[in-house]
């Protein structure tokens, strides 16, 4: 197929998405429940998740609050099974549940560090494509990526995170082929900076949460109201790829033809320290 018909509307549309109990998946679960969806909410909190479903009840959609953790298999697929009991079937998977680290490689003392992130942001989104897929195909449905721009190339004190996004871009990416002629879409898209809590909660050389991130507190963030916005546009157009910042759209590019002074770029943006 090439090409796909874009959504009308998201009326009634069901959309599961993990990572929804704050920051970005929570904003997208409220703007979508704005435009009429039936949102099905994963994380770990059940507390977060409750709330942002009463916010989305609010905003006239409905929703259904479901506990994972998205690193067990068994729970992605209890995940799918309560979304078909509640809506009866699944149009949008937006796999967004991820951590972040902050931690220079040759610091680091505990590489578990390794095994949680790609745990988390890719085997996550492995599983839960994986379980929500036969759905999927039923509803010509749409499979997202919240990826990073980190996915694109790598960048300094994030190896482990970079590493993550680039396999959920290369297993993205292969799916979207294999998935061509039978209805599904695959969209991969990588915010830059948005104002949210993630570096609060960033691994550091330690294997534990870090607690802060001054060195990101003065960067120049898009709010996580407008990242929203974003995201559902492209749901929308079931776009394949949103890359949202003109720096990582001029990278991709320069990469090409210059990849050190890309390097550059990203020691400069993110630094070292
Ligand atoms: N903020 C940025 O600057 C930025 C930039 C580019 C890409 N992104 C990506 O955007 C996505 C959302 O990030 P964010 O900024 O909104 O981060 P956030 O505020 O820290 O939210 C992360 C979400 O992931 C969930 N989560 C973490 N571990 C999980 C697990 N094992 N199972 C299920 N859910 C889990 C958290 O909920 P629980 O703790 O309740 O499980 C939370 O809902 C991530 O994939 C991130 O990599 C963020």
């Amino acid at each position: 197929m090439l090409g796909s018909t874009p959504y009308d509307s998201l009326e009634d549309r069901v959309a599961i998405i993990t990572g929804a109990s704050r920051g970005i998946g929570a904003e997208v679960a409220r703007q979508l429940a704005d435009q009429g969806a039936r949102v099905a909410l994963a994380a770990r909190s059940r507390e977060d998740l409750e709330s942002v479903a009463e916010q989305c009840r609010q905003r006239g959609g409905e929703s259904v609050v479901v506990p994972t953790d998205v690193t067990d298999e068994t729970a992605c697929q209890a995940l799918v099974d309560e979304t078909i009991d509640a809506f009866d079937g699944i149009d949008i998977l937006v796999n967004n549940a991820g951590m972040t680290m902050h931690a220079r490689f040759d610091e680091i003392e505990d590489l578990s560090i390794f095994d949680h992130i790609m745990q988390v942001n890719y085997l996550g989104t492995v599983y839960c494509t994986h379980k929500a897929l036969p759905h999927l195909k039923e509803r010509d449905g749409l499979i997202v990526g919240i990826s990073s721009l980190t996915g694109k190339t790598g960048v300094p004190t994030r190896s482990a995170y970079s590493a993550s996004k680039h396999a959920m871009q290369g297993f993205l990416d292969s799916i979207r082929v294999e998935l061509d002629e039978q209805g599904v879409d695959v969209s991969v898209i990588s915010p830059g900076f948005v104002d949210t809590n993630i570096r609060s909660h960033a691994l550091g050389e330690d294997g534990a949460t870090r607690g802060d991130a001054p060195e990101d507190t003065d960067r120049n963030m898009m709010s996580v109201e407008e990242c929203g916005r974003r995201i559902v546009r492209t749901i929308r157009k079931r776009k394949r790829e949103e890359v949202m910042t003109l720096t990582g759209k001029l990278g991709q590019w320069a990469k090409l033809l210059a990849p050190s002074w890309v390097d550059a770029i990203s020691k400069k943006k993110i630094g070292d320290d």
